[in-house]
C-alpha cells in the first residue's frame, strides 16, 4: 500500500494549479443517465472516484470517450469526458461498485426517472457518519416512485414515469438535493424543492441540466423550482474549481508560510473558509488568475469555527483547519454539525505532538510551538490531507500510511507541493 514521506519545515512558494471538483464531477457524470445524448464534461480531475464512476456507469451500458491532449494543454489541464447514456442496459447498481463510493448511490434518481425502474446497492457504513439516505427515498416516494428495499438493495419503481411534487427538507442535505433536482427534470408537471443544499456543486449541476434544456430555477438558494420537461439532449459543460482542494491548500500554505498563488481558484465559492483563515492573520488576495495566500512569520491566530452547510465553513475543510490550528498562538475550538464522526484525525494528529481535546462535537485545539514528524494512518479523504498540513510544519520525517484515501479527491498532491518547494515524495508498495 502506497505510503506518503513527508518531511517538515520548509514554506511553499509558487502556484498551484487547482483541479474540477470532485464534488461536482460526480453528480454531473451521474446527470448523463437522463439523456441518450451525449454530454461532453471539461476540467474533469483524474481521481480514483472519478475512475471508479467510469465503472460504474459503464456497467448501466454508458460509453466514456476520454478526449486525448491537445497541443497547449498544460500538465494539470483537466481531462475531457464524452459521456454517452444512448441505451441502458442494465437499471442494476451492484454492491461489489456502490460499496466502494457512497455518491454512486445517486445513480438511483435518473435510472428511475428516464428508465421507470432501479435497484441499487445501499451504500452501507461510512468513516465519518451513519449517512443514511432515509431523505432520497422521501424523495422518490414524493415524487410517485414505489420504494421496496430486499437484500441490502433499494428497488424504485415509477412504471409510468415520476410526477412533479413538493418536497420539503427537514435538515439540508447534498446528496437529497442532487437526488430531487435528477429526478424532477423529466416529471411530469412542477417540483418546489424547499430547504434545499446552496453548495456551488448543486448550482454547477443545475447549470449543466439546464443546458440540456431542463428547466430549473432558484439553485443556490433555499428553494428551487423544477418544470418537468419531456426529454433532455446533450451539452458541453466545464467543471467548476474545486473549492475544497483551493482551501487545503491554502491552509498548508497558512501551516508553513510562503506566497503561493492557487490559479483557477474563485474566492466566492469558499469565502467562509477564507475569511477564517484571514481572521486567523493569514493575507488572502484575489486576484485575476486566482487566489493568493501569504504568511510571512507572522504567528497564528486562534480561531472559533462551526461547520455548516454553505455559505456556512464546510465540514470538508474541518480536519484541515483543525492541524493549521495545532500551530495557533492559543487556544481553537472547532464543532462539526454535519457529520457526527469527524474526528478520526485528532488522535493521529496528538502523535504529531498536538494538543487537542474533544467535548462531545467541540474540539478545543490548544497551539503548541513545534511539531515531531511520526508514522500517522489515514482514516478518511480530507482527515488523510489534514495529516499531510501538519507534517509540512512538522520538525523531522512523517510516513502518512493508507494514502489511497487521498488518492480519492487529490489529483496529483504531491507533485503540486513539491513544485512549490515541500519536500514530499509517495513511496509505493
Ligand atoms: C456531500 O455528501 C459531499 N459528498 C461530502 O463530501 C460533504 O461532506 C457533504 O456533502 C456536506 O457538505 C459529495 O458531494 C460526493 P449530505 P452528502 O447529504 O451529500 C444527513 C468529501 O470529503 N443525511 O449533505 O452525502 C447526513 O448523514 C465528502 O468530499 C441524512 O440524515 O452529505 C449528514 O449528517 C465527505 N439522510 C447530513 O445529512 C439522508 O438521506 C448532510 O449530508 C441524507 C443525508
Amino acid at each position: 500500500m502506497d505510503r506518503i514521506r513527508v518531511v517538515g519545515g520548509r514554506p511553499l512558494n509558487g502556484v498551484i494549479p487547482i483541479s474540477g471538483a470532485k464534488n461536482a464531477t460526480l453528480p454531473l457524470m451521474i446527470a448523463s443517465l437522463l439523456t441518450d445524448q451525449t454530454l461532453v464534461l471539461e476540467n474533469v480531475p483524474r481521481l480514483a472516484d472519478v475512475a471508479l464512476l467510469q465503472r460504474i456507469l459503464g456497467n448501466h451500458g454508458v460509453d466514456i470517450m476520454v478526449g486525448g491532449k491537445r497541443p497547449g494543454d498544460s500538465e494539470y489541464k483537466g481531462q475531457t469526458l464524452h459521456i454517452s447514456a444512448a441505451d441502458i442496459v442494465d437499471t442494476t447498481a451492484p454492491y461489489e461498485l456502490v460499496s466502494k463510493m457512497r455518491a454512486s448511490f445517486w445513480v438511483i434518481a435518473p435510472l428511475v426517472a428516464r428508465m421507470g425502474e432501479a435497484k441499487v446497492s445501499m451504500p452501507g457504513g461510512c468513516a465519518i457518519g451513519t449517512r443514511p439516505v432515509d431523505l432520497l427515498l422521501m424523495v422518490l416516494e414524493r415524487l410517485g416512485a414505489e420504494i421496496d428495499i430486499d437484500g441490502g438493495y433499494v428497488i424504485a419503481r415509477a412504471p409510468r414515469g415520476l410526477r412533479g411534487g413538493e418536497i420539503v427538507f427537514p435538515k439540508v442535505t447534498v446528496s437529497g438535493t442532487h437526488t430531487a433536482i435528477m429526478a424532477s427534470v423529466l416529471a411530469d408537471g412542477t417540483t418546489v424543492i424547499d430547504n434545499a443544499a446552496r453548495e456551488p456543486e448543486i448550482g454547477d449541476v443545475a447549470a449543466c441540466l439546464n443546458k440540456m434544456g431542463a428547466k430549473i430555477s432558484g439553485a443556490g438558494t433555499p428553494r428551487i423550482v423544477v418544470e418537468g420537461v419531456a426529454k433532455l439532449n446533450g451539452a458541453r459543460h466545464s467543471v467548476l474549481p474545486d473549492r475544497i482542494e483551493t482551501g487545503t491548500y491554502a491552509m498548508a500554505v497558512a501551516m508553513t508560510g510562503g506566497d503561493v498563488t492557487l490559479e483557477g481558484a474563485q474566492a466566492e465559492l469558499l469565502q467562509a473558509g477564507l475569511d477564517v483563515l484571514a481572521r486567523a492573520g493569514v493575507q488572502i488576495a484575489a486576484t485575476n488568475t486566482g487566489i493568493r495566500v501569504v504568511r510571512n512569520g507572522a504567528g497564528l491566530a486562534p480561531v472559533e469555527v462551526t461547520t455548516d452547510p454553505f455559505p456556512g465553513f464546510p465540514t470538508d475543510l474541518q480536519a484541515q483547519l483543525m492541524a493549521l490550528m495545532t500551530r495557533a498562538r492559543g487556544t481553537s475550538r472547532i464543532t462539526e454539525t454535519i457529520f457526527e464522526n469527524r474526528f478520526m484525525h485528532v488522535q493521529e494528529l496528538v502523535r504529531l505532538g498536538a494538543r487537542i481535546h474533544l467535548h462531545g462535537e467541540t474540539a478545543t485545539i490548544e497551539g503548541v510551538a513545534r511539531l515531531r514528524g511520526a508514522p500517522v494512518m489515514a482514516t478518511d479523504l480530507r482527515a488523510s490531507v489534514s495529516l499531510v498540513i501538519a507534517a509540512l510544519a512538522a520538525e523531522g520525517e512523517t510516513m502518512v500510511n493508507r494514502v489511497y484515501h487521498l488518492d480519492r479527491g487529490f489529483e496529483r498532491l504531491e507533485d503540486k507541493l513539491v513544485a512549490c518547494g515541500a519536500d514530499i515524495a509517495r513511496i509505493s508498495g
